[in-house]
């Protein structure tokens, strides 16, 4: 029987789709105190998983004179946040591409360079959060796509008939990606933040972390193929302007490139 985005939430660690290798890294990034012991935990349990974490740590993007051959060692010389967010990245892979399919991973993972280059560029909020609330931004969809695919569909043919696409998910599952997005992570009680900046992704202004939400905004904005129509109170929010904006998506890009060699995928 199909269930509604809200039963699936409320039931989510039954759901098949979600290993609980994914559950167990959630419980990492909630957990500030978790260490390199927690972190080699989850990893001993899935060989595939380590050695694409490790791969990537080896990848360009870190751009690594020796080869990092342990998750302890990729700890030690990463820090314990930077190697999280690649077992994150790593571990939801399977979900985001089988539920959504690879575009969304590929959206997931640039979404969260451009979250953690803003940050760093503009010195705001802690880029290795941002890494992971870029990454996560639209997760919502997931939920949306796990309740039914088929609706989903729908979702994006209204879409591409010129329906505005919370619209075209509230008037099809009752509950847009950003509401969905918000509630499941509430549930796994991860931080405020990442819950805030999930909810407010497509309305900045409407949400108490100005700052944070805008910033995942912007980074969501920019990883959109079509022209941006950034709203000016967000650049404002940063002292930047569209022409740092160009250079922003030149630079992010060049980064994917890097980041995606690794899993031998093209931007
Ligand atoms: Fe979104
Ligand atoms: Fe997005």
């Amino acid at each position: 029987m199909e269930k509604t985005p809200l039963e699936i939430i409320q039931t989510l660690k039954d759901v098949p789709a979600m290993p609980n290798v994914i559950i167990k890294a959630l419980n990492i990034i909630k957990d500030d105190k978790a260490g390199t012991k927690e972190l080699s935990e989850i990893m001993s349990y899935d060989q595939a998983l380590t050695s694409q974490v490790l791969k990537l740590v080896n990848s360009a993007y870190y751009g690594f004179a020796q080869e990092i051959t342990s998750i302890k060692n990729a700890i030690a010389l990463l820090g314990m946040t930077q190697t999280k967010n690649i077992v994150i990245a790593v571990a939801l892979k399977p979900m985001l591409t089988s539920q959504c399919g690879r575009d969304m991973w590929k959206h997931s993972i640039k979404a969260a360079i451009a979250c953690e280059h803003i940050a760093k560029c503009t010195d705001t909020i802690d880029s290795a959060d941002a890494f992971t609330i870029g990454f996560l931004h639209d997760i919502g969809k997931v939920i949306l796509n796990l309740s039914s695919n088929q609706k989903y569909q729908d979702v994006m043919n209204r879409v591409k008939d010129g329906e505005d696409e919370l619209v075209a998910e509230e008037n099809v599952f009752g509950i847009n990606h950003t509401e969905a997005g918000f509630l499941l992570v509430k549930r796994w009680r991860l931080p405020v933040l990442l819950a805030n900046c999930i909810k407010y992704h497509h309305d900045p202004f409407s949400s108490s972390m100005q700052k944070a939400s805008c910033l995942i905004y912007i980074a969501n904005q920019i990883c959109q193929p079509e022209e941006n129509n950034i709203d000016k109170r967000a650049l404002e929010e940063f002292n930047i302007d569209m022409s740092t904006i160009t250079q922003f998506k030149e630079e992010v890009n060049e980064l994917m490139e890097s980041f995606f060699v690794t899993f031998n995928e093209k931007v």
